[in-house]
């Protein structure tokens, strides 16, 4: 049996090359060798508020994006966290086994919280509802970006909480991420992570973006002082730049020294942004033929759904009776 994999993406603000290379690009390599199982969390959106209407057209957004750049629902399921409600079920179980000090030390949490006029308990319990997303599978591993490693580590101090408890009853986790391109910086400011809530005009390439508007925003990127690419001496915008480009290509890191050592910034900026534009064009191209199809998308969802539901009510059944709460006979 293949074992499986769990991975999932908040539809909140837009998609952007940093989603891509950390997580999305990785799933659509190892969607054939698993079990594959794509989320689309809009339980953990809601941790701030969303606009009703605008989440739900994200919702649609991003599963039409995952398509567009290369899930195959004939080979994995892609659903809607909401539309399968053990998560919710799960995380509440897990919940009471989780300590409140494990999840205050969280710095996601912290950084969202400040961000915050009030905290809302769900922004706390956030990685708790995302270890019910991985547990309620038994995910083997978890393909994700950089900022998600702690999260995948609380996970596991959950899974091994509760089986220490109450017995084998979760597979731990593998986080798995990428080689080159686990954390993407703005690039605006090459020091802070690319994130989709920050607004800044040059700071994210959505992958929806007028192409023009990235060929823009790559060249007008932070980079330094020196002229031009020296690999002994890599200022952080410029080594984001080259990371950007490698994560694309697949060059090796040979290959990128030896073509763009010494090279100016403004060649090395055309060169990003040519390679940046040749990746988007095709995904958006198939975006576009996604959205044409009415129905398509919704169909899809539905599907998804209907495929890991029979794996998430086994999983709660299970962890019902290991915890001794009422399941029917
Ligand atoms: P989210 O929606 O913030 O991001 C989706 C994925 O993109 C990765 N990512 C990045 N990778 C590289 N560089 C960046 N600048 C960058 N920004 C984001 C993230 O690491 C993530 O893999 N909590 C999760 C969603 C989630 C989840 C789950 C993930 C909910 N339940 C269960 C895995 C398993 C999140 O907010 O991702």
């Amino acid at each position: 049996m293949k074992k499986r994999v769990f991975s999932g993406v908040q539809p909140s603000g837009n998609l952007h090359i940093g989603n891509y290379l950390g997580a999305l690009k990785n799933w659509v390599e190892i969607q054939g060798e698993y079990e594959s199982i794509w989320g689309i969390v809009d339980l953990h959106a809601v941790t701030v508020y969303q606009d009703p209407a605008e989440l739900r057209s994200k919702v649609l957004e991003t599963a039409a994006l995952f398509m567009a750049v290369g899930l195959d629902p004939k080979q994995s399921a892609i659903m809607a966290q909401s539309s399968v409600p053990e998560h919710a079920e799960l995380a509440w179980m897990l919940t009471c086994v989780t300590p409140v000090g494990w999840l205050e030390r969280m710095t996601q949490y912290k950084a969202k919280a400040l961000a915050q006029e009030t905290v809302g308990d769900g922004l706390l319990q956030y990685p708790v509802l995302m270890a019910a997303d991985i547990l309620l599978y038994q995910a083997a591993i978890v393909p994700v970006g950089d900022d998600q490693a702690q999260h995948l580590e609380l996970t596991r101090d959950i899974a091994q909480r509760f089986n220490s408890l109450y017995g084998e009853t979760f597979v731990m986790p593998a986080t798995h991420l990428p080689i080159v391109g686990s954390r993407v910086m703005g690039l605006d400011e090459p020091d802070k992570k690319m994130s989709k809530s920050t607004t800044g005009a040059g700071h994210a390439i959505a992958l929806l973006d007028p192409i023009d508007q990235a060929r823009k925003k790559i060249m007008r990127a932070t980079t330094d002082s020196n002229p031009a690419v020296d690999f002994a001496a890599l200022g952080a915008g410029v080594e984001n730049l080259l990371n950007i480009f490698q994560a694309f290509s697949g060059w090796t890191s040979e290959k990128m020294r030896g073509h763009f050592h010494g090279m100016r910034y403004g060649d090395l900026k055309k060169q990003v942004a040519e390679m940046v534009i040749a990746n988007l064009e095709p995904l958006q191209k198939r975006y576009r033929e996604i959205m044409a199809e009415p129905g398509y998308v919704d169909s899809v969802l539905k599907e998804g759904a209907e495929r890991v539901s029979p794996f998430a009510k086994s999983t709660v059944r299970l962890v019902k009776e290991r915890m001794g709460l009422y399941t029917e006979a």
